[in-house]
């Protein structure tokens, strides 16, 4: 698979990830848009102490945006 959306989370191969966000995806955290929308929003509240150093979207139509374009870049 190709890209982030529709893949299990902390699951890229070679990426070393928190063992929060390995977690999550261990816990059934998929990568579909409705999880990725919330995530963006706010990723610290989605994946408690994930390590991405990234505050989130606030503005919807951005979270809208960026979706679309990782679904064009995943498949
Ligand atoms: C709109 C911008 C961004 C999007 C859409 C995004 C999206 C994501 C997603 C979906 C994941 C989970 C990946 C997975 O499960 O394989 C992730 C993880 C991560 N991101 Fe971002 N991200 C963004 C911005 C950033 C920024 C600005 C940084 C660094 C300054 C960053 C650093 C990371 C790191 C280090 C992880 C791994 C987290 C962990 O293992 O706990 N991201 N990102």
């Amino acid at each position: 698979m190709k890209g982030v959306v529709g893949r299990k989370a902390g699951t890229a191969p070679g990426y070393v990830y928190s063992s929060a966000m390995k977690g999550a995806g261990a816990a059934g955290l998929v990568w579909v848009e409705t999880n990725l929308a919330e995530y963006l929003k706010n990723p610290k509240k989605k994946v408690p102490a994930n390590k991405m150093g990234f505050p989130g979207l606030k503005n919807p139509d951005d979270i809208k945006n960026v979706i679309a374009y990782l679904k064009s870049v995943s498949g």
